[in-house]
């Protein structure tokens, strides 16, 4: 099975990485559920010595993923803020990091509880301006860390634009994709150094694994993160990296179903006498919907809404039949969240006042089931 040089983002998705198991033809590479690798004689073995170093069901994931983002190699890692911890390694004491104002908000702790104790130092900026990333750049800034869109006000930011910015200063470019996907953005192609994901969310897809990546393109970083994956050993298991497998096989599909959903309600929303403002940059009324068209390939399954008061939001997310009042996104059932009370309950409420996120919006992310069936939950919600 030879993947074509050309191959298109479906093929890659379902193919890259994927070689019948040697021993059997088995077509899915099989979850390799062991500790360690007997070798053939001292100093001869296959490659795999110990599991926390290599496993051949992590490898054939990160080389898929690798090749999905566009990227030279990918490295796996037990979750999100395990693979954001290990990119924060490249930073030495003194450095200085640039990051979108409205970051996860597990990012933001993980920078400013545990990081700033190694003299890092952060500052949080409206990234979808590129004067204010220009003015808060110092002479030891290191990094460029952005989130486009952004949870839960879809703010944007120029990925091309950021990565010329930092590049003229010698900064790296890192893009959390977790909440556009691969599907709708491939930040390397447009400048970026180093690409994270959740694949808890849409690259496994399936809401029963937690995983982050990272992809890399350059030599020593590449370097480094094989090392660090090893040194620090937060790796992602055998049977995670299988489902994340099984999910990228459909990532095309599904995105493109998480898309047509997406945009389906927050049309529904925006046309709803009840919702006072709909957060999609699929929309022409979003202040960057020229930026979406060119960045992203379908604006996603990530909309948010406002619904005037609490009260309102409080009753939309109770009222859902269809729809799940969970956190977390991606997955192809549609959950509600009402983001001040749970995924932004500890950014405090001043910062969330500056980001745009009011007590009365609620956040959708939309799954693959039949859009009407969604729009017609929504309705009586809202009634
Ligand atoms: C944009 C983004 N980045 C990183 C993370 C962290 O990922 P994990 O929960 O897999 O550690 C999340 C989790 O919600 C996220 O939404």
């Amino acid at each position: 099975m030879k993947l074509p040089a050309h191959a298109r983002f479906s093929t890659i998705c379902i193919h890259a990485g994927q070689e019948p198991d040697p021993s059997t033809g088995a077509i899915i590479t099989p979850i390799f559920q062991t500790s360690t690798y007997v070798q053939e004689e001292l100093g001869r073995h296959k490659g795999f010595e110990y599991a926390r170093t290599q496993n051949p069901t992590r490898l054939a994931l990160e080389k898929n993923i690798a090749a999905i983002e566009l990227g030279r190699a990918a490295y796996a890692f037990a979750s999100g803020m395990a693979a954001i911890g290990a990119i924060a390694t490249m930073l030495r004491a003194g450095d200085h990091v640039i990051v979108t104002d409205n970051t996860y908000g597990g990012t933001f702790r993980l920078f400013d509880k545990v990081l700033t104790r190694y003299q890092l130092s952060f500052s949080y900026v409206d990234t979808s301006r590129l004067d204010l990333v220009e003015a808060a750049m110092r002479p030891e800034t290191r990094m460029l860390f952005l989130e486009t869109p952004t949870n839960p006000v879809m703010r944007l930011t120029d990925i091309a634009a950021a990565a010329r910015t930092a590049h003229a200063r010698g900064v790296r470019l890192v893009v959390d994709n977790t909440f556009a996907s691969p599907y709708v953005q491939r930040p390397i192609e447009l400048g970026a150094d180093l690409v994270v994901h959740s694949t808890t969310k849409y690259l496994n897809g399936h809401s029963d694994s937690v995983g982050g990546i990272v992809v890399a393109v350059r030599d020593e970083d590449i370097e480094w993160l094989q090392f660090v994956q090893n040194a620090e050993g937060a790796i992602l298991g055998p049977f995670d990296s299988w489902l994340v497998l099984r999910g990228t096989k459909t990532l095309a599909l599904r995105m493109a179903q998480h898309n047509t959903n997406g945009l389906a309600l927050a049309e529904f929303l925006k046309s709803h006498p009840r919702v006072s403002k709909v957060f999609y940059p699929g929309l022409p009324d979003h202040p960057q919907y020229d930026l979406a068209r060119r960045q992203m390939h379908g604006f996603g399954g990530m909309l948010s809404f406002d619904v005037g008061t609490f009260e309102n939001a409080r009753r939309v997310c109770n009222r859902v039949r269809l729809m799940a009042l969970a956190e977390s996104l991606g997955g192809v059932e549609t959950l509600i969240s009402h983001p001040a009370s749970m995924t932004h309950s500890s950014v405090p409420p001043e910062r969330r006042a500056e980001i745009g996120l009011t007590d009365s919006m609620v956040r959708i992310s939309t799954g693959i089931e039949d859009p009407q069936d969604l729009i017609e939950d929504l309705k009586q919600a809202l009634e």
